[in-house]
Order: structure tokens, then sequence, then C-alpha cells
């Protein structure tokens, strides 16, 4: 079905979002312009007429979910807040907010899985915590459960894009838990939590990503407030959430405030609001290419009413209660340029002790494949692309297709239509060039890309995940509640 709609209205997709959430539905047609997906540029009409629609939203509130803005973390608004930030604070870092003698509370062990030196980052979400609230931005994660933010006093934090640093002492509505609270009783699953008596008693947390970063601190209690989109900030009061005052590697070094969990554990983001909105959430994120300066969207608590979306299975893993937290679902196959590639279903299973399968994960950048998948699909990607100068890997994270090409054009060449088909009527994920080449050099004559899928057993990974690189330029609606995955191709550039 989605490929006899290849030419799709791609920004009517996202319109209709918008009217889906303010309108009731059927009210109002949404008028966008075609957009061909192929060019590269949206045109100026359509930008025009998508604001003017969302202003519409906004004085329309709607009592349903709360949508808000992302921002890729390279975006420039982003990055020159940064740049400056750097130098204002540098000082303050390197002397007394980071003391190396960090003590770890014994018993403290949890990971997840995922991630080894990312190179092509992160999506952000604004929201503020505590009372008054502060600005925190927070990295989106449907690959862990815990929301943790960089807290003062810190033993290491990484520096913010948003400073200062959380200071719980100076929010009202702050309480870090005690040990003998039910939430430091209970836990979680893709986190731990530990007492030493006779050192507090504050529960301490501690999560652990799998490119070994680390946040840990105080399980704690505050108010989260989100700027919803629809107009009306929604504050959610007694949010549990790890105040983190020792927070190391990757995550705590790309600006962020903190990461927010989305999985589908009792202590995510979606299941702590879910007395308030159904467990149903849908984003839509801009590429990196040409879309870098845009911000997409995430909205919680609503399903994307579109009949472009195509459904999957959620999938359980019931091998364990970590693993029945991921967003599995069930790919079928891979195609290049419309031919199904020959790989032995064993690549997609997911095997008697939990291994394998796929799952949709936000926190990772780029996608890996096991072994099998990912070899047909280099073979079938070369054969198709003989045509273009192939280099070698000057990636140094194992991206090894690489092309150069001249830095004159303001396109990305041509490459075939990858397509993850999964489980379920037509549907699939479509990847075209700006999800399959990511740039990793540039000078004034040529431009390196890489094929930016990277072999799961490298990164260290026994299963296939699908990376936000690839997730870009589609809706994603993860609804828990229906138990499936809903996918369309789209245009997720909104400004
Ligand atoms: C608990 O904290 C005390 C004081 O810091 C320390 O001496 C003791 O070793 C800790 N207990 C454990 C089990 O780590
Ligand atoms: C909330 O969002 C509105 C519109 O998106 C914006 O004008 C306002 O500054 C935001 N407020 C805060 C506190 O972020
Ligand atoms: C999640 O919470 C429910 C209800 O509190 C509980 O029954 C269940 O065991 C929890 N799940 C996990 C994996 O902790
Ligand atoms: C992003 O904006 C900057 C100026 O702020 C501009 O130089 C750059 O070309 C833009 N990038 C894209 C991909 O539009
Ligand atoms: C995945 O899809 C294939 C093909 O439709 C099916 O045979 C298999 O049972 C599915 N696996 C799961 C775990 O549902
Ligand atoms: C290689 O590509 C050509 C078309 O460019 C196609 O006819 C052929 O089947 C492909 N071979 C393999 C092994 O994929
Ligand atoms: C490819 O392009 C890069 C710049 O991105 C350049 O440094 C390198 O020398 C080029 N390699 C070849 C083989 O042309």
């Amino acid at each position: 079905m989605a490929a006899a709609k290849s030419c799709t209205p791609v920004l009517g997709l996202i319109l209709a979002v918008y009217m889906c959430c303010f309108f009731p539905a059927g009210a109002v047609r949404a008028t966008g312009r075609l957009i061909d997906k192929g060019s590269l540029q949206i045109n100026s009409n359509n930008v025009l007429n998508l604001k003017a629609l969302v202003a519409i939203g906004r004085s329309t509130s709607h009592p349903h979910g709360v949508g808000m803005k992302v921002f890729h973390r390279d975006a420039p608004h982003l990055r020159k807040r940064r740049s400056e930030q750097a130098t204002k604070y540098q000082d303050i870092r390197a002397g007394s907010m980071r003391k190396k003698d960090m003590h770890t509370p014994p018993g403290l062990e949890s990971t997840t899985l995922r991630r080894q030196g990312d190179p092509a980052g992160q999506y952000y979400m604004p929201l503020q915590l505590g009372s008054p609230g502060r600005d925190i931005l927070v990295i989106l994660d449907t690959g862990s459960e815990i929301l943790w933010v960089q807290c003062q006093p810190c033993n290491i934090c990484g520096s913010q894009i948003i400073e200062p640093v959380f200071d719980p002492t100076i929010s009202s509505t702050y309480h870090p838990l005690s040990c003998n609270s039910q939430h430091c009783l209970q836990g979680g699953v893709g986190f731990q939590t530990s007492c030493n008596v006779s050192q507090s008693l504050i529960c301490k947390y501690q999560v652990r990503y799998g490119d070994s970063s680390t946040s840990i601190g105080d399980l704690s209690l505050d108010t989260l407030t989100v700027n919803s989109t629809t107009g009306v900030p929604t504050a959610i009061t007694n949010f549990e959430f790890g105040c983190g005052h020792t927070n190391e590697g990757i995550e705590a070094e790309i600006g962020a405030s903190g990461l927010m969990g989305l999985d589908r554990g009792n202590k995510s983001f979606i299941s702590q609001i879910s007395s308030h909105y159904p467990k149903v959430f849908f984003y839509c994120f801009p590429d990196r290419i040409n879309n870098l300066n845009s911000s997409g969207f995430i909205h919680f608590g609503k399903s994307y009413v579109s009949q472009h979306l195509q459904y999957t299975p959620l999938i359980q893993n019931t091998a364990s209660d970590f693993l029945s937290q991921f967003y599995h679902i069930n790919v079928t196959g891979i195609s290049v340029a419309g031919h199904l590639l020959p790989i032995p279903t064993a690549a997609f299973d997911i095997d008697a002790s939990g291994n394998g399968g796929t799952i949709m994960d936000t926190g990772t950048a780029l996608s890996a494949l096991v072994d099998p998948a990912l070899n047909a699909l280099k073979e079938a990607f070369l054969n198709r692309t003989k045509n273009m100068k192939r280099v070698p890997d000057p990636s140094g994270i194992g991206l090894d297709i690489c092309y150069n090409v001249s830095a004159s054009s303001s396109q990305l060449p041509k490459v075939p239509t990858v397509e993850l088909h999964v489980q379920g009527e037509g549907a699939k994920l479509r990847l075209s060039a700006e999800n399959l080449l990511l740039i990793v050099s540039t000078d004034e004559k040529q431009v390196t890309v890489c094929l930016a899928i990277r072999n799961a057993g490298l990164v260290g990974m026994g299963r296939n995940v699908i990376g936000n690189y690839q997730q870009a330029n589609h809706i994603v609606e993860v609804d828990i509640e229906k138990s499936r995955v809903g996918l369309a191709d789209a245009h997720c550039a909104m400004e």
C-alpha cells in the first residue's frame, strides 16, 4: 500500500496530524500542496501554511495529549548557545563542580542495551523541572526507562546547552525519596536502586547504558512541566526521576540536561503519565541532511489518525523483564531497489534466550544489523552504486561503505531505496538517501558519505536496532495499548 503511495503529499500528512489534533475527524481537510519527497527543499509557501495551522491549533486548546517540539542536538540555535555557554561555565566545571572522588553506591549494576561512540547524535525535547520551573533539555530515548537530570552538587556533570545544572535545593516541590518508600523498594527494571542506611536514608539510583555511560544520584520526585504545542502547559506533579550527581560518558557529554526514558517500563515518562493519558505517542524527527535547522515534534497521549499509517504489531520479548520493556517489531525482510534480499529469517528472530529480533530505539543514532542481514544489504547496495567512487572507511566507527562525491552538488547522490519490511500488510520503513548516507567528512572539493548502518556485533548488540537516523522523516506511532507501531513516510521539518 505504501508503495502505491510513494507520491503521497507528504506535507499533507503533517498537516493532517495537526488537523486531527485540533479538529474533530473529518471536519476540515488539509490543503497542503504536493511535495515531491525526492526534492530536497520544502517550499516556503508550505512552511507558511504549516505555521498558520499550528497557530490555529494553539488557540484551540485540546484536552487530549501534549505535543512538543523536538530538535536535533546539532540544530544551529542549540549549537550557538552551547558554544557561548562553554566558555562561560568552563571554569566552574574544571574546578569545584568536577570532583574526581566519585562514590558509586554498592550493588548498583544495571545496564541498558546499545550505544557506542555514537557519532550522529540525538533528538532533544525542552521541558521544565521543579517549582519555579527550570528549563531543561532531555534526550528522547525509547530504549530506556528512567528520566534522569544532572543535579547540583555535581560530582561529575557534562556541559549543558541550557545552563545552569538543576539545583534541587531551590525547587519548593523537590523531594528525595527515602529508602523505605514504595518507589525505592519497587525500583525499576532498566535501572537499580540501593540504600546504604549508614550513609543516608535517601534512595540511590544508578543507570548504566550500553556504552558504559552512567548516571548515579538520588531517586526523587518533583514537578515536571511540559509546554505543550497545543498551548496549555501541563504540570505533572510528583514525577519520579533521578537527580544525577555523577553523570559520566557520552550521555552526559552531549549537551543535554539529562535523558528521558520512553520504554514500556513502569517508571518511564509514558508510564508515569498513563493515569492521565492513554499509553500512546507519536513522533516525527527531521532528517539531518536538509533539515538540521528545523524542529520536529513528539506528541504523547494521543493517536496519530491517518490512513497513511501502516501498522505492525509490537512484539513482546518475554525472555526477561528487562528485554520485555523494549519496542520490538518483527522485521520480515529487507529490499534494495525493490528487490527482496536473500536473508535467512533467523537474522530477524528472537531466540530462546531473548537475543535477536529488532528494536526501535530513538536513543541510538545509527541502526545496526546482525551479520547476515548487513552483509546482504551491503552486497546489494554496492552492486547498485557501482558508478559511485568508493573510498576506504575514513569514519573510524566501522562504516565501511563510503563514497566521495563532488562538493559542488548540493544534493546527496542518488542511491537505491532500502526498505525494511515489517509484519503487517504493506508495512515498512522506507529509507531514502537522507536515512542511508551519513556525511563523515568534507573538504572544498569532495564530500565523503558512508552507508549509515552499522554491524550489530561490532557495536556490542546481539540484535537489530532501528536508530533515529533511519527513523527520521517518518511518523512513528508507538501504541502500547493497542500493542502496535504505526509507520508512514513524512516530511518532519516544521520550521
Ligand atoms: C555504607 O557507607 C559507609 C559510610 O560511608 C561505608 O563505610 C560502608 O562501607 C558502606 N556500606 C557498604 C555496604 O558499602
Ligand atoms: C511555551 O510555548 C510557547 C509557544 O510555543 C512559547 O511562546 C513560550 O515561550 C513557551 N514558554 C516557556 C516557559 O517555555
Ligand atoms: C509494574 O508495576 C506493576 C503495578 O505496580 C507491577 O505489578 C509490575 O510487577 C511492575 N512491573 C515491573 C516489571 O516491575
Ligand atoms: C542552517 O542554518 C544556517 C544558518 O543559521 C545555514 O548556514 C545552514 O545552511 C542551514 N542548514 C540547512 C541544512 O538548512
Ligand atoms: C514475524 O513475522 C513472520 C512472517 O509474518 C511470522 O512467521 C513470525 O511468526 C513473526 N514473529 C513473531 C515473533 O510474531
Ligand atoms: C546487481 O544489480 C543489477 C542492476 O543494476 C541487477 O540486475 C542484479 O540482479 C544485481 N545483482 C545482485 C547480486 O544483486
Ligand atoms: C575523499 O574526500 C575527502 C574529503 O571528504 C578527501 O580528504 C579524500 O582525500 C578523498 N579521497 C579520495 C580517494 O579522493
